[in-house]
């Protein structure tokens, strides 16, 4: 979501709605306005883009110098008109936008729920504006003070920004998790997820840091202070030197690159609120309403396209490995088209990213027609496949804009993880120490990929090296076959280059026909149980010539002592480990096409989501 607000001399709304405009890139499901013009509000929310939200207000009164402003990416609730922001506490006097995740908003909602407050929205945002006024009519006390003690009970990530219309000379912002900076200019300041809404105004700006919080006041110096203790923080005031496209892709030279460092935070997303270690837990309402329907399926089929259908691969290892129920993964082209035989004791999980997939969309239909029960993982809420599923999880990946798949992608298979240990452990079919220590592990996975992105350099240097080839052979085993696929596509979406990927076994049944010193050998090759036979397939490729470069752990000393170029990457358990091995070739494609001079957000001929058939 991308939030801004105003509060000076000039009039807010063309500030507001510009500053939207520019903040799209991070999400443009549904939008919302609410300006105070000293007297009183012009309050406008829209589901669609901005420019939808605009029909309404730009032909409304929407005079008034403070004012904030909204562009949402739906994480709770679907995009509505009354699940966009701002949402206004029950007595209609605080104005509040926010994004983030609110994980525990259940319990704070029924709380409120107890205490008479009543709610119009699905949304964790609504719940913090009335915990907010629940605080503030109990004690009192200023809307400063009731937004720290509110912010003291939640747990989760957030950006905010609020206001009370009855003090139109203030607006109070706090941050944890989520991005969040305060443009100061003489009698104004400007407030927004990052500084693209505001550059032409001032370039002289403080970005707050998690756990604090800012009062902006009309003519007052901003104070800082830390929500926990309520201590006073020195400003540290910077003076920017970005334009605004540098701004929107975070500083990164493109959006992929930017999507693929931010996987430790998609992933942490994507685990929030669901993944509970301490208490042995893992928290998907959809599989609990569903739970009977899964347990005692058939078999379970999952379809998708692309790299959501790689994700469908990895999720199949891991579902019959933990679960035990037989998983089959199709192309959604090729299951809607083959008369498939379906009935109700079937489960099918449909992945898609943008959810809008046509083929995915149509194969959802079909299963759902034949009486299967139909589970989601989509990224974008409230999308067509979401809508059309039973029952499902999303993905916290946040807006993906490059067209190849990076952040999705590893959000899935984190969706998928999370879905294989909840039902085994329920069925019975994994025991309480694996599933311990597998969800210990999961929960260490961002931190690993962290640490995984510290390879970016060797994968610059091993892209100089291979940037002139005209194939490559990607191979892997078991749960990193699907990594192995997923890396030749991403090589062939973004640089032209014509890459396979294979089980590694397989090569001797034909890939390995053309190897010779000029066909790169990617082997995906962490410690797992299969480790010794792919050594060997290793070694078959070497006899041939052929150059290696090998994904493998730290440690590794056999397959490191013949390969020609070695990535190294943490070790974790085998079914977790597609997440980490793909951000390596990730950014060995992304470096790749960089240097063939091609587009790396908009490859040629591809499209971000496919519609048609
Ligand atoms: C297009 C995109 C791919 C994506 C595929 C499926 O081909 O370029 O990156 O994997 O569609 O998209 P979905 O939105 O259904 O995951």
């Amino acid at each position: 979501c991308g939030i801004v607000g105003y509060l000076g001399y000039r009039d807010a709304y063309p500030i507001l709605i510009k500053g939207l405009k520019r903040l799209e890139y991070r999400g443009y499901d549904s939008a919302g306005i609410a300006i105070h013009n000293g007297k009183e509000i012009h309050y406008y929310k829209k589901k669609g883009k901005v420019s939808d939200l605009e029909s309404i207000s730009d032909v409304a009164p929407h005079d008034g110098k403070m004012g904030i402003a909204h562009t949402r990416w739906a994480t709770h609730g679907e995009p509505s008109d009354t699940n966009s922001h701002p949402h206004t506490s029950q007595s209609g006097n605080l104005f509040l936008i926010h994004n983030g995740i609110i994980e525990n908003f259940h319990s704070i909602k029924e709380a409120l729920l107890s205490r008479g407050f009543k709610f119009y929205s699905e949304t964790d945002t609504e719940v913090l504006v009335n915990l907010i006024e629940d605080i503030q009519q109990a004690e009192d006390c200023s809307l400063e003070m009731a937004v720290r003690q509110a912010l003291n009970q939640v747990i989760g990530a957030y950006a905010i920004c609020v206001f009370d219309k009855r003090n139109p000379n203030e607006i109070v912002v706090a941050k944890m998790g989520s991005p969040l900076v305060i443009g100061l200019a003489p009698d104004e300041y400007f407030i927004a997820s990052d500084a693209t809404p505001f550059l032409e105004y001032t370039k002289k700006v403080v970005y707050l840091q998690d756990g604090e919080m800012a009062l902006i006041k009309k003519g007052a110096p901003l104070v800082i202070k830390e929500i926990s203790t309520n201590l006073p923080i020195n400003p540290y005031i910077q003076q920017l030197q970005m334009d605004i496209e540098q701004i929107e892709k975070g500083g990164f030279e493109h959006f992929m690159l930017k999507e693929i460092y931010e996987q430790p935070r998609s992933i942490r997303d994507t685990l929030r609120g669901r993944l509970l270690p301490e208490q042995g837990l893992i928290n998907m309402r959809g599989i609990d309403e569903y739970k009977e329907k899964f347990l005692n399926a058939n078999r379970i089929i999952i379809v998708g396209c692309g790299t959501s259908w790689h994700a469908g691969l990895v999720g199949e290892y891991m579902i019959e490995d933990l679960v035990r129920i037989p998983v089959e993964v199709e192309y959604a082209s090729e299951f809607r088209y083959r008369n498939p035989l379906i009935n109700e004791k079937d489960v099918v999980i449909a992945i898609s990213q943008s959810g809008e997939t046509a083929d995915t969309l149509a194969a959802v239909k079909l299963a759902k027609s034949m009486g299967a029960t139909i589970f989601g993982i989509c990224n974008v809420v409230g999308s067509s496949i979401a809508r059309e599923t039973h029952a499902g999880a999303y993905t916290h990946a946040g807006p993906e804009i490059g067209v190849a798949s990076t952040k999705a992608f590893t959000a899935q298979i984190t969706v998928l993880a999370l879905m294989a240990l909840k039902l085994g452990y329920m069925k019975g079919t994994l025991s309480e120490s694996r599933y311990m220590r597998l969800l210990i592990e999961l929960n260490s996975i961002p931190e690993k990929v962290e640490e995984t992105l510290k390879c970016d350099p060797i994968t610059r240097y091993l892209a100089e090296i291979y940037k002139d080839s005209n194939n490559a052979l990607y191979l892997g085993r078991g749960y990193n076959f699907p990594v192995a696929l997923e890396g030749a596509l991403k090589l062939k979406e973004i640089s032209y280059i014509h890459a396979e990927g294979y089980p590694a076994a397989e090569m001797k049944h034909g890939p390995i026909a053309l190897i010779d010193e000029n066909m790169p050998v990617i082997v995906i090759a962490p410690k797992s149980d299969q480790y010794d036979k792919i050594f060997s397939n290793v070694q078959e490729v070497k006899a041939r010539k052929g150059k290696i470069l090998a994904i493998v752990n730290h440690d590794d000393e056999d397959i490191a002592s013949i390969a020609d170029h070695i990535i190294e990457v943490p070790e974790t358990e085998n079914i977790f480990s597609p997440i980490i091995n793909t951000i390596p070739l990730q950014l060995l494609s992304y470096h790749i096409a960089l240097l063939r001079g091609c587009n790396v957000d908009q490859p040629r001929n591809l499209a971000k989501s496919v519609t048609v058939e």
